[in-house]
């Protein structure tokens, strides 16, 4: 599908007194208390295309950037990127380009109209993201920036697709998984969830998309962050 070009709007930032927005601020607080070790990174990820990855880190960057944290919000979908148009930003420099040496990192990172909240948009589509995503430079880029910021949040690949995320999961502190449960069966997140354990990945939570209250206990208590989308 092609991917749309418009500004894509942040409810959290357009809507902040919403149901919705509400349930963001739910998920940053459980994501916050997942774990008692101190957490610098988490991606945000799900089975397939379309299941509001995106849409849910880009609202999650933005609420922990409210919290005066600094955060630096990276498009690590290096397939289908949407993270420039959220933020209405170029795109010509980015990731990509950081993890391929061909741009400094600090040239890749572009500031937002929050003075908290910093973004590494994709860069150009590189013909090999998953050896790019696995390569070493992805540990010093995280290095580096984690010494700069508070948060690093990661937009991502669907995990069924392509390696790439589960690279990455290895080596965040933590993974966040988005289920459209209108979209995805059971048995692929099923499968989602063994990816993101075969990569040593911890997962801090799931939030459901499109959750009908009859289907509530379709999914185990353990699941948090459930909101439900119109
Ligand atoms: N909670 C939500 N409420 C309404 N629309 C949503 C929600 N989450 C995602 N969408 C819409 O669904 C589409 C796919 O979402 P996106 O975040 O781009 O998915 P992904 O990154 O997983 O491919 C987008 O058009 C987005 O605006
Ligand atoms: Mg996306």
């Amino acid at each position: 599908m092609k991917q749309k070009t418009v500004a894509r709007k942040l409810i959290v930032k357009e809507e902040p007194h919403s149901i919705i927005s509400e349930q963001y601020r739910v998920l940053r607080t459980n994501i916050k208390f997942s774990s008692a070790k101190k957490m610098k990174s988490f991606v945000v990820t799900s089975a397939i295309q379309g299941e509001g990855k995106s849409t849910t880190a880009a609202n999650l960057a933005q609420l922990f950037a409210e919290e005066k944290q600094n955060v630096l919000f990276i498009d690590a979908d290096l397939r289908k990127p949407t993270v420039h148009f959220t933020f209405n930003l170029q795109n010509t420099i980015g990731f990509s380009l950081a993890l391929s040496h061909q741009k400094a990192i600090e040239e890749c990172i572009q500031k937002t109209d929050d003075p908290y909240l910093d973004v590494m948009t994709s860069g150009p589509i590189p013909p090999n993201p998953s050896e790019l995503l696995g390569s070493e430079r992805l540990n010093e880029i995280k290095q580096q920036l984690e010494e700069q910021y508070d948060w690093i949040i990661f937009d991502t690949s669907p995990l069924l697709a392509v390696t790439d995320t589960q690279l990455l999961a290895n080596r965040v502190d933590g993974v966040v998984l988005v289920v459209d449960m209108n979209k995805t069966h059971k048995k692929m997140v099923k499968k989602a969830q063994n990816l993101i354990e075969n990569a040593e990945g911890k997962i801090l939570g799931v939030v459901l998309n499109n959750v009908a209250s009859s289907n509530m206990n379709y999914y185990s208590s353990k699941y948090y962050g459930s909101y439900v989308q119109k």
